[in-house]
């Protein structure tokens, strides 16, 4: 551990340690600010990738300034190496940052962040973000792109593998630990990164899920929704953001001086920095925002981009700029003051100790222990009839069939730059090693998710013939989601389906288990399946979790963080939605209104709701009470209830806690998620369990950015699912 200089807490950036006073950072810039020159602050405001090899011109380069920051690349020698150059050849020696997308994992690869928002498990996503850190750190990353915070509500947008989930509250309690794990206690600790919310802001809601489509977010649902996690982010003292690449409202997210100067730095009080998108600043040419380069730098300095992530357009426009007047240097010192304030903070200017020993070949024991638990608590139990699952360990042979049993690559996810395919277990070896060799038989029936070819089909039947039980592992490649990976059909790829008529005809029990990035429409198949098991992509230990929650070792506890839909045809479909003048019914006499907002050819209702999962065991849950019916604003109210197992065996339990206001100045969701708490509860056991919540908890924002709650009637439930649970009433007066 590094010795600590005099610690530093700062009530207002969320109780971050400096190795020196805010003061004494300022003034420190302060002396650096007066000696640079107009290259040098434009160097700090420039990212590039890592120039592969480090030849000479890119030496020269950095011992001229001319880069304050290199993305994605670089063997941690190189890095090593120039930051040897910028340090100690450079005319003021200011160091460089390294950034990377250490998304989900760096070597050891854990679920894609969607995966680990189904385990509902702030502690353990936390520490997954702390190995993450401690890896990338020690190959002498500085900084990761991550957390990625965009709210999403549309499954056909790939990025959807990256985001934590539709809710806005889940998502940044999650990105809270996230932003903990990344930085550590001190982010001039050497085994600390620094992280990135990103993407700043409204990326998520492309336009039909198309990656990089416009948004139109009316101002009321950007605040109440799309900024909430990044306003969790803030609060729990994350170090930088990344403006988005999205169109927001006719101006683009990276030259929005609405969502980035008064939002993030006048009404939230961030000091960080900001870096854009990867040529975010020039692609607001094509947006048809900026006329030429030179326009699109003064609109992202305007705008309050710090830092311009591989386009060029500031170094090569800014000095031109000021000379004829038309941008006020005093941005650009402003800009440069915020990347060397990170820079201090994350204990660069003090020779952060670069690493010794470089990363052991293999992830450690402690980073396999987390990467298991995380995914075994994020597999969905989407279906078990009749306890299809677990399955006895005694079972006399399984079939393994399907493009995704086996396949690292795919298992790893979107993101894994650090991943080592050498390292993931896969289901089909972790199935072998808990049977033996002997008792699995094995047959992919598909070459990958999207194959055609039904080649394999007749020994997938025979494979599934001699066995006692089949599974399916089946769902979509990484290539699939994530960035630039949308899709406009959310069924099972390729000739997946017909691979699975072909396989029940041995008339065997079936269990499906789906990896994937997204929700998918593979309602087809769940049908015909006895047990559907939804695995995301679930990183390095996926394998062996699958096979802890297939054989009953673990119970399933993975809750769904995003509505699942029928059909892309609902999209987008989402747990929080408005009421509407003319509410459909799903039962009852108003079921055969047809003047009501749904549809004619199809349930207006989801697949599987946001927040369900089943268990191995039941849980029953009782007894709501409040400690009033009736609060004043600023009061606070504390709600019980007992959940019981009910089953017959121990099981961890994710209990939600909704409300919904009545009638308000504006419109309120028919349901928002408030509190959750996973337990862990013995077979028969009962447990009382309590919230506590304060009518802040109930506010909204409303255009022009006041956060109130209002006075009114309000249900609550206790559920285990956005769809169910037990409703009480209260109200809050003045
Ligand atoms: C573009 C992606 O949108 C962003 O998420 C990522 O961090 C950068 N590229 C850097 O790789």
């Amino acid at each position: 551990m590094p010795i600590r200089k005099l610690g530093f807490v700062l009530a207002v950036t969320g109780a971050l340690m400096f190795a020196a006073t805010p003061v004494e950072i300022e003034k420190k810039i302060d002396a650096l600010l007066a000696r640079m020159t107009i290259e040098e602050k434009l160097g700090q405001m420039s990212q590039a990738s890592f120039p592969s090899g480090l030849p000479q011109r890119a030496r020269d380069e950095i011992r001229k300034g001319r880069w304050g920051s290199f993305l994605n690349g670089g063997t941690p020698q190189e890095k090593a190496e120039a930051q040897r150059i910028a340090t100690k050849e450079s005319r003021l020696g200011i160091p460089i940052i390294y950034g990377q997308d250490v998304i989900h994992g760096y070597q050891t690869v854990f679920p894609i962040p969607l995966g680990q928002s189904a385990s509902w498990d702030p502690e353990l996503v936390r520490r997954a973000a702390r190995i993450a850190a401690r890896e990338a750190s020690s190959v002498g990353i500085h900084w990761t792109f991550a957390p990625m915070l965009d709210i999403a509500r549309d499954p056909r947008w790939g990025r959807i593998a990256e985001s934590l989930g539709e809710d806005p509250y889940l998502a940044g309690v999650l990105a809270a630990a996230m932003v903990h794990g990344f930085q550590g206690e001190s982010l001039d600790a050497p085994d600390s990164i620094a992280a990135c919310g990103k993407h700043y802001v409204g990326y998520g809601a492309a336009e039909g899920g198309r990656d990089y489509n416009t948004t139109w977010i009316p101002e009321a649902l950007l605040r109440d929704v799309y900024l909430r996690p990044f306003e969790a982010a803030r609060k729990a003292g994350i170090a930088t953001y990344m403006s988005a690449f999205n169109d927001l409202n006719g101006v683009p997210a990276s030259g929005n001086a609405f969502t980035l100067r008064q939002i993030l730095r006048d009404e939230w009080k961030f000091d960080g920095f900001v870096v854009s998108d990867w040529n975010a600043i020039t692609e607001m040419i094509p947006h048809g925002y900026a006329a030429d380069i030179k326009d699109a730098a003064w609109k992202g300095i305007g705008a309050g981009v710090d830092m311009e992530m591989v386009s060029t357009s500031y170094y090569q426009n800014a000095k031109a700029l000021i000379d004829s007047g038309a941008l006020d240097p005093r941005l650009v010192d402003q800009s440069v003051r915020n990347i060397l304030r990170v820079k201090f903070r994350l204990g660069l200017f003090d020779q952060r100790i670069q690493p010794e020993n470089i990363l052991p070949a293999q992830p450690a024991a402690d980073g396999l222990e987390i990467a298991r638990q995380l995914a075994a608590e994020s597999l969905v139990l989407l279906k078990n009839q009749d306890n299809a699952l677990p399955l006895a360990k005694s079972v006399r042979k399984v079939a393994v069939i399907g493009p995704l049993a086996n396949s690292q690559t795919d298992q790893m996810g979107t993101w894994a730059m650090g991943g080592n395919r050498s390292a993931v277990k896969t289901p089909l070896a972790a199935l072998r090693e808990t049977l033996g060799e002997g008792r699995v038989v094995w047959a992919q029936g598909l070459r990958n998710s999207r194959d055609d070819n039904p080649a394999g089909f007749q020994a997938a039947l025979e494979t599934a013939r001699s066995a006692d039980v089949v599974l399916l592992f089946l769902g979509e490649e990484a290539a699939l989601s994530g960035e630039a990976s949308s899709r406009a059909v959310l069924d099972l790829p390729g000739a997946q389906e017909e691979l699975v008529s072909e396989v029940l005809k041995a008339g065997k029990p079936t269990i499906a288990i789906l990896l994937a990035g997204r929700p998918l429409t593979f309602h087809n198949v769940a049908e015909r399946a006895n047990a559907v098991l939804y695995a995301w992509h679930p990183g390095v230990m996926g394998g062996p979790a699958i096979c802890d929650v297939l054989f009953g070792d673990t119970a399933p506890s993975g809750r769904l963080t995003t509505t699942f839909p029928r059909t892309v045809g609902q999209l987008p479909i989402y747990y929080d939605h408005m009421n509407t003048g003319r509410p459909p019914a799903e039962s009852g006499p108003e079921a055969t209104n047809k003047n009501t907002s749904k549809y004619l050819d199809l349930s207006f209702t989801p697949k599987y709701p946001f927040g369900f999962g089943l268990s191995y065991t039941t849980f029953e849950y009782s007894n709501v009470r409040l400690s009033t019916p009736t609060l004043r604003l600023g009061e606070k109210l504390t709600i019980r209830a007992d959940i019981a197992n009910t089953g017959k065996r121990d099981a961890d339990d994710v209990v939600q806690l909704y409300t919904r206001q009545l009638a308000a100045s504006l419109t309120r969701p028919v349901r928002e998620l408030k509190s959750f708490r996973r337990i862990h509860l013995r077979a028969g056991e009962k447990q009382t369990i309590e919230f506590v919540l304060s009518t802040d908890d109930l506010a909204f924002y409303k255009p022009g950015g006041q956060l109130s709650a209002e006075p009114g009637s309000f249900q609550l439930w206790i559920a285990p699912d956005s769809a169910s649970g037990q409703m009480a009433e209260f109200r809050v007066v003045r």
